[in-house]
């Protein structure tokens, strides 16, 4: 089988690096790729945002499977395209992926569905919202209806953070991703991912996680796209799981397939766990990164028999083989992200390092210069690992991270330890 995997981060590298130790795999690209990816698999420069540019390359080089992995080519209706053109394809429909690129649409569906979700209302106008703001009182949620690079939410514990935010969103600070806000209650417990392959109908767990969106150590400092990972996620007991599963997702799937917009790929259902209830804080219809480097780690090359099964309509057949072990992954970003950081500075010490199924180094934001490697991104480096238990697999991480010779990079030093 020859298969095309869209993206460039450190969760294609996850992808790739599973799906290339199934045998079912003849030749593997990945578009656009990086430095790390180019290592095990062919990269090549395209447009993954154009549907027809795609598909011209994916017939070009007789592609059979294309797997899309970040948001923006599947909003863009990427999927639709490659599934028009007759090749196969992991990921949902452009309409279907309104559950992560539309927030007020997923709050429809789960209305409809019935699926426990924080109480909310929707504004295009200024002074009704601020006026729902000032009678529900803070702590209060704004949200950006559209896609927004994870910078649309706003948590805000005062009032006047939550007014000033209604200004900024529908003030066009998002552009047209705010031209509609979300305002949510506010909800308490402990959060965490739940991972589901559907086909539209049958909905199969593959994992959960939990990551860590503050910059630096004790979960202080901004936020950001996720500093660290582990899988799996204690909080997620099989009987929260089971409980998400057949109160929120299942029923979401199937509104989904009801509306004639069945929902093919995975669903990443981000969760509030209090006392044992889940509710559904958000979808996103792509694995989470860098979560999906905890998940491949430990799911490794069946993850390619799950994609395909997944798009071809059949996951009714799939048994999942669950690793009983833990799987961490520790972000190394550039000094200064998430804000201002230097590009071009070059990374040592990753030759010496071990490659195999319980130590890798996922590339996220790397590009090759003169033989060596370069950072060119805010998370550059995933260091990842697996181990019998959360303790043993974040050792190994740190172990590794100790022999990277990078110091216009820093690392969290405390990945995991909620679970630890
Ligand atoms: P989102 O982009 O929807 O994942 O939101 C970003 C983060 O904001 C989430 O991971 C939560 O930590 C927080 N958040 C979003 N919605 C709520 C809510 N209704 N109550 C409490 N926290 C929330
Ligand atoms: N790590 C969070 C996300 O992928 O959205």
């Amino acid at each position: 089988m020859n298969i095309l995997i869209l993206g460039s981060g450190g969760r294609e590298h996850s992808l790739a690096w599973a799906v290339k130790q199934n045998p079912k795999c003849d030749r593997l690209i990945i578009a656009p790729g990086n430095a790390g990816i180019a290592e095990i698999a062919e990269c090549a420069s395209l447009d993954i945002e154009r549907g027809s540019a795609v598909v011209d390359f994916a017939s070009a080089q007789s592609i059979d499977f294309v797997i899309v992995g970040p948001e923006a080519p599947l909003a863009a209706g990427v999927a639709d395209a490659v599934r028009a053109a007759g090749i196969l394809c992991f990921g949902p429909s452009k309409e279907a992926a309104r559950l992560e690129a539309s927030k007020s649409f997923t709050k429809e569906i789960c209305d409809a569905a019935g699926a426990p979700t924080a109480a909310y209302a929707r504004f295009t106008e200024a002074a009704p919202a601020k006026a729902y703001i000032r009678a529900q009182g803070a702590p209060i949620v704004i949200k950006a209806d559209g896609l927004a690079a994870g910078k649309g939410v706003i948590v805000a514990m005062e009032e006047a953070t939550a007014l000033e935010a209604v200004d900024d969103m529908l003030g066009g600070a998002f552009g047209e991703a705010g031209a509609e806000v979300v305002i949510e209650e506010f909800m308490e417990g402990e959060e965490a991912s739940y991972f589901l392959l559907t086909d539209g109908k049958t909905v199969l767990p593959v994992g959960t996680a939990q990551d860590h969106k503050r910059a630096y150590d004790g979960d202080a400092g901004p936020n950001t796209g996720g500093m660290g990972a582990y899988s799996p996620a204690p909080v997620l007991s099989d009987e929260v799981a089971q409980r998400a599963l057949t109160e929120i997702v299942q029923p979401c799937v199937d509104e989904m397939a009801r509306r004639g917009t069945p929902y093919q790929g995975v669903l990443y259902a981000g969760l509030m766990i209090q006392d044992g209830a889940p509710r559904l804080v958000e979808y996103n219809v792509r694995f989470g990164d860098p979560e999906c480097q905890v998940l491949m780690m430990r799911l490794g090359a069946q993850a390619l028999d799950l994609m395909q099964a997944c798009a071809e309509g059949r996951l009714h057949e799939m048994p999942v083989h669950w690793a009983e072990d833990h799987a961490i992954t520790v972000v190394m970003a550039a000094k200064g992200y998430p804000g201002a950081y230097e590009k071009g500075s070059t990374i040592r010490g990753l030759d010496a390092l071990p490659e195999d199924s319980k130590n890798m180094v996922f590339h996220a934001g790397t590009t090759e210069v003169d033989g060596q490697i370069t950072a060119t991104g805010g998370r550059v480096l995933n260091i990842t690992a697996r181990g019998d238990t959360l303790s043993e697999a974040r050792d190994r991480a740190y172990a590794m991270i100790d022999q990277i010779d990078w110091p216009e990079g820093f690392n969290r030093s405390d990945i995991g330890w909620r679970a630890l």
